[in-house]
């Protein structure tokens, strides 16, 4: 099942997200709605707080990479109640978006790897390290469950430039040909 996504300036996209245990409400259906919901609006990676769940869930999928960077293929996992244990490397500019952000894509920089603890779908404990891409995607998710977004990271003046086109996307008032959930909607 599609579920909405919903949009800047709901609330639940700035709050801090919580731990779930291994016997959370149809968990499973949960997981696969998600990606779902993600492949149909092409994203590589979706949050629960994404589809109004304050939960630590998130999923990333980065096989559309996998054309320019083959190491992408087959990077689909699951990862739940993740804390990352390490940043390190370099720093690095990617260009980011977000389902939730569309039509919006800045530079963000961000170190290149990423250690992180988290439960897969058995919730089975894991560590692991990822760089580059991988990384990347991972440190943008895990952003959603903490409640911060890739337009926190952007200097004042960029962000006094784009507040009027996130205010509009608050609104609903911009293209987007996935099913989405708008906080200052009018009507309907
Ligand atoms: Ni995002």
């Amino acid at each position: 099942m599609i579920i909405p996504i919903v949009a800047y300036g709901t609330k639940v996209l700035k709050q801090k997200a919580e731990d779930i245990s291994s016997d959370y409400p149809n968990l499973k259906q949960l997981i696969v709605d998600m990606f779902e919901t993600m492949y149909e609006a092409s994203g590589v990676g979706l949050a629960a707080p994404q589809i109004g769940r304050s939960i630590r869930l998130f999923i990333v999928d980065g096989s559309p990479f996998a054309d320019e960077d083959a190491d992408m293929e087959g990077f689909r996992k699951v990862f739940i109640n993740p804390q990352i244990v390490e940043e390190s490397g370099e720093e690095w500019n990617f260009n980011e978006g977000c389902l939730s952000i569309p039509s919006i894509r800045e530079d963000v920089s961000r170190l290149s790897k990423v250690r992180i603890r988290y439960q897969d779908q058995d919730f089975n404990t894991i560590e692991e390290e990822y760089d580059g891409t991988k990384a990347r995607i991972i440190q943008h998710e895990y952003d959603h469950i903490e409640g911060v977004l890739f337009t926190d990271y952007l200097s004042a003046i960029k962000k006094r430039l784009l507040k009027r086109k996130l205010n509009d996307i608050s609104k609903g008032n911009v293209k987007v040909d996935y099913r989405m959930k708008f906080p200052l909607k009018k009507g309907r």
